[in-house]
């Protein structure tokens, strides 16, 4: 059995004063049963990693550098966010591929960072609104997957969570019915137990794209939808608890 997962990616939103009052909040309410998961921006990480600790809510970034050490100004390693606290890094999110033009083997080199980092990586698959009006979805979510699932041993992959995210569905209200989400998420399932069906068993698939409270549970019901990737609805403590309540 797979227990859900309900992770908040709060994308680039915050203060300091935010991210306490938010995670007070989050800690306050009754707790669901699910496990949640928040991924601040960088530099509130250490604050949430502090707020948090000891407390069954978790902490990821939402990247890293695909570089070790060195002199890449600007950029954070695998191994300072472990030393952080973070246990979980976001790699290849729409938003990275769109707008940094982040590749799939960049994707993959940053995955290899973050498990040598003894992080967990929860990588990021979707189509634009044209490929999937051209009927290239399952060709463009099994091409970013097929880059981590070939570049990647067998007890790499055994950490791999995989987030999908409809492009077309991120912050436009937009969201994948969830037979839709259910296609997608049972295709890159079966592409996993390709490589090997135990793994495809345990791997974790989160939905992603405008989930809120109001869908959250139609969308985790389905059979293959192990938890979601919220943005949005994520921070706001109320929304996103109700989303980890949909989940339980
Ligand atoms: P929204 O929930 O705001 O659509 O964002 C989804 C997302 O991109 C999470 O990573």
């Amino acid at each position: 059995m797979r227990q859900k997962l309900v992770a908040g990616n709060w994308k680039m939103h915050g203060s300091q004063q935010m991210v306490t009052s938010l995670l007070k909040e989050l800690l306050s309410k009754q707790a669901p049963n699910a496990r949640l998961l928040v991924f601040p921006p960088y530099l509130y990480l250490s604050q949430a990693a502090e707020l948090l600790a000891g407390s069954p809510i978790g902490v990821g970034a939402q990247d890293c550098s695909q570089a070790e050490e060195g002199a890449y100004t600007g950029e954070v390693s695998a191994a300072m966010l472990a030393d952080l606290g973070v246990s979980h890094v976001l790699l290849g999110h729409s938003e990275r591929r769109q707008y940094h033009a982040e590749t799939d083997s960049q994707v993959l080199e940053k995955a290899k960072r973050v498990l040598a980092a003894n992080l967990i990586p929860v990588v990021c698959v979707g189509e634009t609104l044209a490929e999937r009006e051209a009927g290239a979805t399952a060709e463009v979510v099994l091409q970013q997957l097929t880059a981590v699932l070939e570049g990647l041993s067998l007890d790499e992959l055994k950490k791999v969570i995989v987030a999908y995210e409809p492009v077309w569905a991120i912050g436009t209200g937009l969201t994948a019915t969830p037979e839709q989400a259910q296609e997608v998420h049972a295709l890159l399932r079966s592409a996993v137990a390709k490589v090997n069906k135990e793994l495809a068993a345990t791997m974790l698939f989160l939905y992603g794209g405008s989930m809120k409270p109001d869908n959250a549970a139609s969308l985790l019901e389905m059979p293959d939808i192990d938890g979601g990737l919220i943005g949005g609805a994520s921070l706001d403590a109320d929304q996103f608890l109700a989303i980890g309540k949909a989940a339980e």
